[in-house]
């Protein structure tokens, strides 16, 4: 039993990192992360059907790992949107998987 109470001093942080709730996705989709990633809403609208005059295209209903394969485009070099750069590397790749998962469940519908 030697030297397990410095073993829990040790382990302490990696137990509740690993118990940190995990990003909502929702959250993230309906007002953003809170640090650079703004609300997907405010671009591809309210029920994420798309936004012509921002030229948003829609993302309800899309697969999950689509999205998240987007959203790793716009952050690499490859990504040249602007719009879509600056949402996509202020995403942790946690909240990038939450948010996906989020806009998969949304239901497809006709532009508005
Ligand atoms: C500031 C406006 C803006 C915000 C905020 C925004 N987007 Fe976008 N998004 C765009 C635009 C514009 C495009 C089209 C980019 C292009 O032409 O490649 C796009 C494209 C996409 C695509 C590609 C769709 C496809 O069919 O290939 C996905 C996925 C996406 N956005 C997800 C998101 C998610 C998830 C969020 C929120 C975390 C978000 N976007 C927030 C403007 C935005």
């Amino acid at each position: 039993m030697t030297g397990s109470p410095r073993r829990i001093l040790i382990l302490l942080p990696l137990v509740l990192v690993a118990a940190a709730p995990p990003p909502d996705g929702k959250r993230i989709a309906e007002q953003g992360n809170g640090r650079g990633a703004a609300a997907c809403s405010s671009c591809h609208g309210p029920t994420y059907q798309g936004n012509s005059g921002l030229k948003a295209p829609p993302i309800a209903g899309l697969s999950a790992g689509y999205i998240e394969t987007r959203l790793k485009h716009y952050a690499s070099p490859a990504g040249h949107n602007a719009l879509m750069r600056q949402v996509a590397t202020s995403l942790s790749p946690a909240e990038a998987q939450a948010v996906a998962i989020f806009l998969a469940k949304q239901p497809k519908g006709s532009r508005p």
